[in-house]
């Protein structure tokens, strides 16, 4: 009998320490201490024994059963404190990793540009002057000199609303507006920035762009004050060593006109070889106020004589960034973006 009560010792032990959790360790209890268990029924067998031996192998399965609950008790801890290690392994914080910066937008290019182009003009004592995206035939050809069916208005590829009404293809009508708001002969030095609309669409045209449009009136302002101002405008924009070319051209609305050139320096990396490119890059258009314009617009061309530009911005800002495609500045890829 007490080999007996030793060798299922022995089997409860490995039983008990092998559990992998607690019902394998309630099922092992049940096996040996339970109602139905293998400890229980030895105990229900000792009515066969003799006197002397009763209370010998009753203290033995008291000591057994004690061996037997001590090790499920420690069997437990064993379990909880592996539960526990196991938890805080998996739910480790690493306070080493950087934190998430909040993302932050930032302002875009062309307002960038834009804002330079206005300060540059601001510290010569231009204001600022607007007029609307949706123009009339009247303000965005006919005051300016082109008169109905004039060929130069193919120039501008328009998008048309009405028959007299459609998307301004330049800021120059607010050289107009300006002029008829104000008393005549007034001496005005506006800048006017803006959206402007034409028909094309390549990777240094968009059918949406921006312009800055410059006037200035006054009595005896002469070509001389336009070159200067042009000049000074490009050294301020593009460097202080930037070279300027005056071109001789066309518009309806300036008489001489000119369109103004920047010698751009472009590198060239191909391995190890860095190679430098000069070519001249028209940036803007202007001219001396034609007598007509200022008649048309309630001046009077023997009093006042005043000059006038227009410049576009993407082609601006693609040439202070080096950017070669106008596109990127409209797709809104906030890769591109960001690096400005
Ligand atoms: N409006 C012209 C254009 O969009 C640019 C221009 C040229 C504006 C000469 C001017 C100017 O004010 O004097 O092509």
């Amino acid at each position: 009998m007490k080999a007996q009560m030793e060798e299922l010792q022995a089997r409860a032990l490995v039983r008990i320490r092998q559990a992998q959790d607690e019902a394998q360790l309630q099922d092992a209890r049940v096996a040996f201490l339970g109602k139905k268990g293998e400890l229980t029924a030895v105990l229900r067998g000792m009515k066969d024994l003799s006197a002397a031996e009763r209370p010998v192998i009753g203290a033995l399965a008291n000591e057994v059963r004690a061996v037997l609950e001590a090790a499920i008790d420690e069997q437990r801890t064993v379990l909880k404190e592996a539960k526990l290690a196991a938890r805080l392994a998996s739910e480790r914080i690493d306070i080493t990793l950087p934190g998430r910066r909040p993302l932050t937008g930032h302002i875009h290019p062309l307002t960038k540009i834009n804002r330079r182009i206005k300060d540059i003009f601001m510290k010569m004592g231009y204001t600022v002057a607007e007029g609307p995206e949706m123009e009339s035939d009247f303000y965005n050809f006919q005051c300016l000199n082109f008169p109905p069916d004039h060929p130069a208005r193919d120039m501008q590829d328009s998008f048309y609303i009405t028959d007299s009404i459609l998307l301004r293809t330049h800021t120059s009508p607010v050289q107009a507006r300006t002029m008829q708001a104000h008393e005549p002969n007034t001496p005005l030095r506006i800048i006017a920035p803006g959206k402007v609309f034409r028909w094309d669409y390549d990777a240094t045209h968009s059918p949406v762009f921006h312009q800055v449009e410059g006037l200035v009136l006054d009595k005896g302002i002469t070509f001389g004050d336009l070159k200067g101002t042009i000049e000074h405008f490009c050294r301020e924009i593009f460097g202080s060593d930037t070279q300027v070319r005056f071109r001789a051209s066309y518009f309806p609305f300036t008489e001489p006109s000119a369109e103004v050139d920047i010698l751009f320096r472009k590198r060239h990396t191909k391995g190890s070889t860095v190679r430098t490119t000069e070519s001249w890059l028209e940036i803007l258009g202007c001219g001396m106020v034609h007598p007509n314009v200022l008649q048309l617009n309630g001046y009077d061309p023997a009093e006042i004589s005043g000059f006038a530009f227009g410049m576009g911005v993407e082609r601006i800002a693609m040439l202070v960034y080096g950017i070669d495609d106008l596109r990127l500045f409209f797709e809104n890829d906030l890769r591109f973006l960001a690096q400005f």
